[in-house]
């Protein structure tokens, strides 16, 4: 996952670039003008910078210096509607990475970007800038009982220098806490190195985590520093850390063990003070069973588990998640939308969620994009979560007229209180009822909360 920074005049375009990014796991900024990206550039440290040449203002090609100087790691990769070999020249000349033409070719695009990521060594865990783009990273919600039991433990373990597992579904906020737990903790200041051990092959991740002397394999033209050293002082996070071979496996355990490491081809061994972190979303234990992760090295990470519960067993969290996601997306993509309808709130308590938060973070992005006004309504939703929108106590097909005026009062109730979560008080003010009115309806009508929602 990469940021990366869009700098268009062009809204349109923007936001097209933007979703198609986002759809990928990266995460975006944009600037409208040359001036408007160099001070989001600073702020965000882009690992990617997509420049339009033709802008009101500042060209692309003048800016070009400009974004380097700031961001001197970052790849650069111009846009132009016109087919003009002079700008192509000129930009190669002034330090940008790649060149493509508009209308955008989508594969096109996705090649080069990849390229770029992937030679820039941005792609794979690099030292992430806590706290440098835009202030601090996203803050955690949830009002469920559980949400608050995960708060509480981040608030327990944060100045310990205590190991700690962290274990849930994907999507579920598993590197949000792990941030959260540096962030809260007395190495605030200090790094919060996170590396995918799944995105690389076995010699590469050993290269990575405890870096290498020059010659150590072919193509090791200089020493580099592994992510053990680099996290000194700070937070390693090893995320699916239920992917590894055993030949990590066990070097990780000694690191756990004695606080060492060696890097490949060194002669010593180092040693290191970073607080570890790890993350899976796979079941662990049943991995140790099976024999594919050591069972000691298990004991040892998970000195303190952390568990996040999937999304559809705390749809108590729905609403301030949503408010929270939504909030984030006006500042990201520059919209202003306040709310959903009540439809879509209703099918957002009954849909299960399987890619929890971030599902939920998508289908809003997506829909906040195609909103031509402020409210997200029932059309904006993927196809899946449109089909959930049946009337609930309507048992048959019958349509909306040749309902009874209980049966119309029932679905109403029902709509409501699962709209605010069950949240009794909120629905009495809404629907504009006392509470024992409310229980009596309640009551006399049957009504439960959706399966699973856990209020
Ligand atoms: N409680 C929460 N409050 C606010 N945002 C959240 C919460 N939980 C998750 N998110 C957001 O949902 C998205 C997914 O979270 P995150 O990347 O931490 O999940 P993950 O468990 O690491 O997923 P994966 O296993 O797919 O890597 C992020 O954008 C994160 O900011
Ligand atoms: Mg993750």
């Amino acid at each position: 996952m990469s940021t990366i920074l869009i700098v268009d005049d062009d809204t349109a375009s923007c936001r097209t670039l933007q979703l198609h990014f986002r759809s990928q796991g990266h995460e975006t900024v944009i600037g409208h003008s040359v001036d408007e990206g160099l001070r989001r550039c600073e702020r965000a440290a882009p690992d990617l910078i997509v420049l339009d040449i033709r802008m009101p203002g500042r060209s692309g090609l003048d800016g070009l210096p400009d974004f380097k100087k700031c961001c001197p790691r970052s790849g650069i990769i111009m846009i132009t509607a016109f087919h003009d070999m002079e700008s192509t020249i000129q930009a190669m000349q002034r330090g940008a990475d790649d060149y493509i033409h508009k209308p955008i070719d989508i594969d096109e695009l996705d090649s080069t970007v990849a390229r770029i990521l992937a030679t820039s060594g941005a792609s794979s865990g690099e030292v992430q800038r806590v706290g440098e783009r835009d202030g601090t990273p996203p803050s955690m919600v949830g009002r469920s009982r559980r949400m608050k039991e995960v708060f509480k433990t981040i608030g327990m373990v944060a100045d310990s220098p205590v190991t700690v597992l962290i274990t849930g579904e994907s999507g579920t906020g598993k590197e949000l806490v792990a941030r959260a737990i540096h962030r809260s903790g007395s190495r605030a200041a200090g790094p919060f190195v996170a590396v995918n051990c799944a995105a690389l092959v076995e010699t590469l991740l050993e290269s990575e985590l405890f870096g290498h002397e020059k010659g150590a394999f072919t193509g090791a033209v200089s020493s580099q520093p592994g992510k053990f050293a680099l996290a000194r002082g700070g937070t390693i996070f090893l995320d699916e850390i239920g992917e590894t071979s055993p030949a990590i496996q066990a070097k990780l355990l000694r690191v756990l063990q004695e606080k060492e490491f060696t890097p490949l081809g060194a002669k010593r061994a180092e040693h290191t003070d970073a607080r570890i972190i790890a993350a899976t979303n796979l079941n662990i234990e049943e991995s140790v069973r099976q024999g594919s992760f050591r069972e000691d090295l298990y004991y040892r990470l998970q000195v303190v588990n952390i568990h996040l519960p999937p999304l559809r067993e705390r749809k108590e969290d729905l609403l301030d998640l949503v408010q929270t996601l939504l909030a984030r997306i006006n500042r990201e993509i520059q919209c202003n939308i306040s709310g959903l309808t009540m439809e879509v709130m209703e099918c957002f308590q009954r849909y299960d969620w399987p890619g929890n938060v971030r599902e939920l973070e998508n289908v809003l992005m997506k829909s906040a994009a195609l909103c031509a006004g402020s409210t997200i309504t029932m059309d904006l939703l993927p196809p899946a979560l449109r089909r959930l929108d049946r009337a609930p106590g309507q048992a048959s097909d019958r349509p909306d007229w040749q309902l009874s005026l209980e049966e119309v009062e029932a679905m109403h109730v029902l709509r409501v209180l699962n709209a605010c979560s069950w949240h009794k008080g909120r629905a009495c003010e809404i629907l504009g009822v006392s509470r024992p009115r409310l229980r009596r309806m309640i009551q006399h009508y049957a009504l439960e909360p959706p399966s699973g929602s856990g209020f």
